[in-house]
């Protein structure tokens, strides 16, 4: 069974939670896509771990975690990750595996994106400063180096020195600080030695555990709102974020996925700028924000906050072949009068569907809403859906009633066990 978990709005749906739960039954964890602007979080007991690089599903103790080749991969903060798991008593020796073939995020890629931001100014797009968008267009601008480089040492040696001849140029010419080749070759030499035990050749990993019925999860990194492609470029992230990126990202044929678990908020939020049709502009994004503890997982930011818009996640389920769909989050809209729904966007007077929009349409559009009763109770230990009040009830299966995809758990809680299952 191979099993792809999908974010469908703008990232931070809950994933680390769904992914780690899911891993239970999961002999492999792989990320296809994205950086470590990802930031996942599992809550065990009163502990909370964040997962930027690392597959979310390590904690479970059969499960393996593979960076497929799609990911693109900062050593320092991959060691840093391991290091961090390892103090946490999670050994990663012989579990954790990574592409060779996976672009590497170097300094100057951090003081690229950071230089890049600044000259947008006002226009700023807020990325999470990882370097990521720099790092993407060196790799299909022909100018990337590879971890199979960085294990290789004297090729590493010979390409970094000639890109940061480059890179150098473009900050000197910023009046920014440069990057120092030996002080970096230095401390690239050490990362290279503790990374090389984890190289391996995962399409071969990946493929045999396919042949033999092994249940693998494909971990998202970002939501599809996100994607390159499909979203109000250039307010989008580096890489694909669909199922379609699973094939490109691990090697694993096209077509082998048996099921895709969208996750979908209860309501919806976004870091960084960008249009997000369907914010809301009252107190009440505060008071939604402080309950859910919507800040950025990766930079701290505050996070935007927006009614759940369907005709977003709509097309996500559409271009991901979602099968089933996780709704979490429904605890944090406990208490508010009513609740809003955003089934469809009018421009200029017309109904016009999320493909149809650019960045002007979606910025400037109309949602429709439609208006629902509210729920006082608190949910959070409720772990039947029959159990939820009936306004609440009314909310879920009017979103899965809009999908016409069957909604199949219910997060109420951060923890492991505030679940519904339907
Ligand atoms: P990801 O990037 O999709 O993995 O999501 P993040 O980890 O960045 O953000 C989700 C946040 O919500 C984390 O702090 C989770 O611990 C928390 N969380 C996940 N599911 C629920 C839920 O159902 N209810 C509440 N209140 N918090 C949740
Ligand atoms: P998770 O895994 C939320 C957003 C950034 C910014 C845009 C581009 O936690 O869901 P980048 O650094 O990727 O070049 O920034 O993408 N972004 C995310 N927003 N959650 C994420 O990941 C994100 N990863 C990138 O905020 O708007
Ligand atoms: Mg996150």
């Amino acid at each position: 069974m191979t099993t792809a978990v999908l974010g469908l709005q703008w990232g931070d749906e809950g994933k680390g939670k769904v992914v780690d739960l899911l891993a239970k039954k999961a002999d492999y964890v792989v990320r296809f896509h994205g950086g470590n602007n990802a930031g996942h979080t599992v809550v065990i007991g009163d502990k909370k771990y964040f997962f930027h690089l690392i597959p979310s599903g390590v904690f479970n103790k059969k499960t393996i975690g593979i960076i497929g080749t799609g990911v693109i991969v900062d050593p320092e903060v991959l060691i840093g990750e391991i290091q961090t798991l390892e103090k946490e008593g999670i050994a990663l020796k012989n579990k954790l595996f990574i592409s060779p073939r996976c672009h590497l995020i170097l300094s100057y890629h951090k003081a690229l994106d950071h230089a890049y931001e600044k000259m947008r100014g006002k226009n700023s797009l807020g990325t999470t400063g990882r370097g990521i968008g720099p790092c993407f267009a060196d790799k299909v601008s022909y100018n990337g180096i590879r971890i199979y480089e960085l294990v290789n040492w004297p090729d590493f040696e010979d390409k970094f020195e000639f890109q940061v001849g480059i890179k150098n140029k473009i900050l000197k010419s910023l009046d920014l600080e440069t990057i120092s080749v030996k002080t970096e070759l230095s401390k690239y030499k050490k990362l290279a030695k503790l990374l090389a035990p984890y190289i391996t050749d995962t399409f071969e990993m990946i493929n045999t555990a396919h042949a033999k019925h092994a249940s693998v999860l494909f971990e998202g990194a970002h939501g599809t709102m996100l994607d390159v492609d499909w979203s109000p470029y250039p307010f989008s992230t580096g890489s694909n974020t669909l199922t379609g990126a699973i094939n490109a990202g691990t090697g694993l044929p096209a077509g082998t996925i048996d099921k895709v678990v969208g996750i979908v908020k209860a309501y919806t939020s976004r870091v960084g700028s960008g249009p997000l049709p369907t914010e809301i502009t009252t107190s009440l994004a505060e008071a939604i924000r402080e309950k859910g503890h919507e800040y950025g997982t990766t930079t701290g930011r505050p996070r935007r906050i927006g009614w759940i818009d369907l005709e977003s996640v709509h097309f996500s389920c559409q271009i991901n072949s979602v099968t089933e769909i996780v709704l979490t989050k429904l605890d944090v809209l406990s208490g508010l009068p009513s609740v809003t729904i955003c089934t469809g966007y009018e421009y200029k007077g017309k109904k016009i569907a999320y493909s149809a929009c650019g960045y002007n349409e979606l910025a400037r559009l109309k949602p429709v809403y439609k208006t629902y009763k509210g729920w006082k109770e608190d949910i959070s230990a409720i772990k039947q859906f029959d159990k939820l009040p009936k306004t609440c009830q009314e909310y879920v299966r009017a979103i899965e009633s809009f999908l016409q995809v069957p909604i199949k758990l219910i997060s109420v809680g951060p923890e492991r066990s505030a679940n519904i299952n339907l």
